[in-house]
């Protein structure tokens, strides 16, 4: 099967072109044909986190352009005129995208693919409706099936395709990004009850957050992780130490607002010198990761888990695999990780999750296709 990914659910604009076959443990394989990914994360700079309208807007400029790309590198560019007859009234409220996609309808014919699968949510509800809407027009212009795709799944199956053996079930998830951090507890493939989440930020933005007190760029889950790591090259620790919120509460949940708060006091009318920086990053790191890995693998004990799985953006970072490896190895465990480069947003994901939901048959209804900013795994 050949897929078209769409993903706009943040301040990431991806499109790819995924050659898939088999089932889930038997047979799968998978090669990426085509892919292209712009990242506006300069741009949303200046706000010190993502302005939703602008990312709209963003998207709306940039996914023609993204999913040129992507068909070209899969050398399916080509020539002809595809039907854009029902383009305008899909595309009402994006008119700039519509022009770029009319346009490009004008001069290609329908490429070689099966289907199209785009990111329903959740996310910033403004960017994911630019994707769900390009997905229905292109559905429309070339009578392909949609595949609707929880951003959140794409996660856990890129990363529990990571090693070529399936899954062992019951299998947890720890699920860390910049909107959300959960433990999600599968019992089969594709099937989810949430064991716990965040109260109020997600261990992202923590990372963000305190990035910025420590006036360090946007996003500031890499600059983080990459001061700590220094300082833990070169031996540099902080006498201030942060809290580890909830890392004993009698529960699967987090809450991550109050770090902010403690980075601000420790921090308020000093100035930090290069290596107070890097120690005080390290610290930041580490009681968000010490909480992280403390639940997961309590969480693992009780569920008798007998996989880990661990995505999103702050599955990244360097340390945390380090110590949920650590940390779960008494239990024979070796936790799975999406491959670096895909632990942040991308379309690969989405592609992933969508053909195994096409598998089952789970087709979205164009007519009912709407973007959920709070959809829910379970
Ligand atoms: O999954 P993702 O790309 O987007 C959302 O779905 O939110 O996650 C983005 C988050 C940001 O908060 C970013 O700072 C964080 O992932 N992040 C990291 C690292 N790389 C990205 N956090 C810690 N260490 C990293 N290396
Ligand atoms: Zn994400």
């Amino acid at each position: 099967m050949r897929i078209l990914a769409i993903e706009t659910s943040c301040d990431e604009t991806a499109v790819c072109v995924l050659e898939a076959d088999g089932e889930f443990g038997s047979g799968f394989s998978y090669k990426i044909l085509g892919n292209a990914l712009f990242s506006q994360a300069e741009k949303h700079a200046e706000f010190g986190g993502v302005f939703p309208n602008l990312a709209k807007r963003e998207h709306e400029k940039n996914l023609v352009p993204i999913m040129r790309a992507a068909l070209g590198e899969a050398g399916l560019l080509k020539n002809g005129v595809s039907d854009a007859s029902g383009l305008a009234a899909v595309l009402e409220r994006e008119k700039e995208l519509l022009a770029q996609l009319q346009d490009f309808l004008g001069s290609h014919a329908k490429p070689d693919i099966d289907y199209i699968a785009v990111t329903h949510g959740p996310g910033l509800e403004p960017a994911l409706w630019v994707g769900v809407n390009f997905a229905c027009a292109l559905a429309a212009a070339w009578q392909l099936p949609i595949v609707a795709v929880n951003h959140m799944e794409g996660h856990i199956v890129v990363a529990a395709l990571a090693q070529p053996k399936p899954i062992e079930f019951p299998a947890l998830s720890l699920l860390v990004s910049g909107g959300h951090t959960e433990l999600v507890l599968s019992r089969e493939w594709l099937q989810y009850e949430m064991l716990g989440s965040t109260r109020d930020d997600a261990a992202g933005e923590a990372f963000d957050k305190s990035a910025r007190l420590l006036g360090l760029p946007y996003p500031g889950g890499p600059e983080i992780s990459r001061l700590a790591a220094e300082a833990r090259k070169y031996g540099g620790s902080t006498s201030l130490s942060l809290p580890r919120p909830m890392i004993d509460s009698n529960d699967f949940d987090f809450s991550f607002s109050g770090l902010k708060t403690a980075v601000r006091r420790a921090i308020e009318g000093k100035e930090l010198s290069a290596a107070e920086k890097a120690a005080m990053a390290r610290e930041v790191e580490e009681a968000i990761v010490e909480v992280l890995v403390t639940k997961t693998i309590r969480a693992a004990e009780e569920y008798g888990a007998r996989t880990i799985i661990c995505g999103g953006g702050v599955s990244a970072s360097v340390y945390l695999r380090a110590e949920l490896s650590r940390k779960a190895s008494p239990y024979a465990i070796k936790p799975l990780f999406p491959p670096r480069e895909l632990s942040t947003d991308n379309a690969i994901m989405i592609g992933l999750a969508g053909y195994f939901h096409a598998l089952k048959n789970e087709y979205a209804d164009p007519a009912m296709m709407a973007a959920q900013g709070n959809l829910k795994l379970a």
